[in-house]
């Protein structure tokens, strides 16, 4: 297969993204692609951090995780990304990454990328869709070639959400983080991503 780099970006606050983007990033590596992880800065103020004792621990735990960069996006063939659901809609912080590619948008570079995202909600019905729709629109602006995992493994049967993975954390995190479902339809989203920008890849080169 064509070798192909894909980019993990992710916001997390409290570890439940986190942990979808170490998944994902598993399932590219594993469809044979190079991966980069990276979270997007942090941008809430030191005391709404500390007034929540998982939020602080999840940041000082991933200190060493590497901060996206537009090279992130410059290099990769394909690239995913995770976000929490914030009131039906992007966190404010990969918001503020994706706020920083205008230059990259008016020169092109972003054009013909293969893009995917995945999210996280409190509840069963809190937003996750709109939210990746809401990613979406995104997409549509840079040119991406959009490539959902629909219903293409049983593992979406299972986790039921075609538009991207998609995870109930539960009101304060007490689901206890992804299952393990998930994190497998994590994987197969990603590998999924990986083998299309592989194809197109191949084509081009053709
Ligand atoms: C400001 C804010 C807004 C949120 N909005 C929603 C929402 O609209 N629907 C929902 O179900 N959960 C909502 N949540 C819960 C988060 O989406 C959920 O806890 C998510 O799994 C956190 O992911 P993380 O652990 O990677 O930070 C919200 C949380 C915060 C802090």
């Amino acid at each position: 297969m064509t070798a192909v780099n894909v980019s993990v970006i992710y916001y997390s606050a409290t570890g439940n993204l986190h942990a979808m983007a170490l998944a994902a990033a598993e399932g590219a590596e594993k469809a044979g692609a190079n991966v980069r992880l990276r979270k997007v800065r942090e941008l809430a103020p030191p005391e709404a951090i500390e007034s929540v004792p998982a939020w602080a621990r999840h940041l000082r735990d991933t200190a060493h995780v590497e901060e996206a960069a537009l090279d992130d996006l410059s290099w990769a063939d394909a690239v995913l990304f995770g976000t929490p659901t914030r009131f039906g809609n992007v966190s404010s912080q990969l918001k503020a990454f994706i706020d920083t590619t205008g230059g990259l948008w008016q020169s092109g570079a972003l054009a013909d990328k293969v893009v995917s995202a995945f999210t996280a909600s409190g509840t069963a019905h809190g937003g996750q869709e709109s939210t990746i729709l809401a990613l979406s629109n995104t997409f549509y602006h840079w040119g991406g070639i959009i490539v959902p995992p629909g219903y293409t493994d049983p593992v979406q049967f299972r986790t039921g959400n075609p538009y991207g993975t998609s995870h109930v954390s539960g009101v304060g995190g007490s689901a206890g983080g992804p299952t393990e479902v998930v994190l497998q339809a994590a994987r197969h989203q990603a590998a999924r991503v990986t083998r299309t920008a592989a194809a197109l890849k191949a084509g081009r080169a053709a």
